[in-house]
């Protein structure tokens, strides 16, 4: 790693600061130095490697609270060491694994494996949610406080629902105390059990079990009922749904403690994705309709969604090439979800500065870990983004070991051109 690092001609966009301008950042010894805005800093000397980012976006790093990396169990799908490799071809600079691993993530041991492989294999930051309960059953509450001790930064049984309201009571008080979110997977199974896809005429004309949005909107607006009567911290993953949107909006204008998260695949594309028993377009909560992709648009405009996160979810293809019934719900969404989300500020749905907010700040403030800002003395985790670049979206070009994404073979515009942990460097294109 150089001593010195100058960014110069970048368009930055740091929200945390309210900056979005021209400029330079330094950086020394893997923490930012210096940042300033057009000519204050003409600067440069031999002993510093100069990255030119002119046209180019300069972000604090992007931040994903919903992945899933897959070890410790699954490692064939993916690990530690390629999961946040192909974070950071995704802009990553840090990111929250899910508890859904084998053995689950639900106490200290699991907890602490996790951080230690990612301290030694990592390729960015990496801060593990813990399971809300053991074995993710949804019947008894985990060891929350140890998990915490041990560094989980929040709580969910993702991939799964906890449908017994009182143990959901329960986790959102312990988390009142220990003053972490819990995430929803917001599904009430007995509605969607046996789905596969958005219950509707495709559903129909497929012949394949729907899963109605009703699923989801009961377990938002009971969690919302939740969170209301504990004072809990309830984060709300994966809004799929119109109604959805509409509760967590009524629900902060009371003042409700309740943030949300969207992610691409929800504004980018709808259930006809599904057409043709394409696999790789099975993911749980279910691509839905357009109606749904714009309430998502204006609940992420409006601020009722606070976070645009991935929820990577690699598959091995084998998985996926079973018949659609069979073929595990997800999207690995790591390497595409900045341009896709780039579309929302070409559509003119969210500014520059909302986008970075929803990608970076907002996880980093919520999961309480410390990213998601270009201020002077913290790490230097930056992503540098060429918004015009196209590029075509090849299994060769995915690094995840998860090819598993309907937009295969499409040409998306937006190519991260370097992306900084702590001041190391990673090019995405060796000159
Ligand atoms: O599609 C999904 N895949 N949704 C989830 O909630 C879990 C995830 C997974 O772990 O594969």
């Amino acid at each position: 790693m150089p001593e010195k690092v100058l960014i110069i001609k970048g368009h930055i966009v740091d929200p945390s600061q309210g900056i979005d301008g021209i400029g330079s950042i330094l950086i020394e010894k893997g923490m930012i130095k210096g940042l300033f805005l057009s000519n204050e800093f003409e600067g440069g000397s031999i002993h510093m490697r100069i990255i030119d980012a002119k046209g180019a976006l300069v972000l604090p790093g992007l931040v994903d609270m919903h992945a899933h990396l897959r070890e410790p169990g699954y490692e064939h799908k993916e690990t530690i060491q390629t999961g946040t490799f192909a974070a950071l071809r995704g802009g990553f600079t840090a990111l929250c694994p899910m508890p859904n691993t084998n053995p689950v993530n639900d106490n200290a041991t699991v907890t602490s494996f996790i951080i230690r492989k990612a301290f030694q294999e990592g390729y960015c930051k990496v801060y593990p949610i813990g399971a809300i309960t053991k074995g993710q059953k949804g019947t008894e509450l985990a060891e929350m406080a140890l998990m915490y001790e041990a560094g989980a930064v929040a709580f969910s049984d993702d991939g799964r629902p906890v449908m017994n309201s009182l143990v959901m009571r329960r986790a959102l008080e312990y988390s009142k105390v220990l003053d972490v979110p819990i995430i929803s997977h917001a599904e009430d199974l007995t509605l969607s059990e046996g789905g596969v896809m958005n219950e509707g005429i495709i559903s129909s004309s497929l012949g394949l079990r729907g899963i109605p949005r009703v699923a989801e909107d009961i377990m938002v607006a009971r969690d919302i009922a939740l969170a209301k009567i504990t004072g809990g911290r309830l984060h709300i993953a994966h809004v799929s749904t119109s109604g959805s949107v509409e509760l967590i909006r009524r629900a902060k204008q009371e003042g409700v403690k309740v943030t949300a998260e969207t992610c691409p695949h929800y504004f980018t594309l709808t259930e006809d994705a599904v057409l043709g028993y394409n696999t790789n377009a099975k993911v749980n909560p279910p691509l839905r309709t357009s109606e749904d992709i714009l309430a998502i648009k204006e609940g992420l405009r409006d601020g009722t969604i606070d976070v645009i996160a991935t929820d990577h979810a690699p598959h091995h293809r084998d998985e996926k090439m079973l018949d659609f019934d069979n073929a595990p719900f997800g999207i690995s969404g790591f390497e595409t979800a900045l341009s896709l989300s780039l579309e929302l500020v070409r559509e003119d749905v969210l500014t520059l500065n909302d986008l970075v907010t929803k990608l970076s700040l907002n996880p980093s403030n919520i999961m309480r870990i410390s990213s998601g800002t270009l201020k002077v003395d913290s790490d230097a985790d930056i992503t540098i983004v060429d918004p015009h670049r196209k590029y075509k979206l090849t299994e060769e070009y995915i690094y995840s070991k998860g090819k598993n994404t309907p937009l295969l073979n499409n040409e998306l515009t937006g190519k991260i051109l370097y992306t900084i942990t702590k001041g190391r460097i990673y090019c995405h294109e060796p000159a």
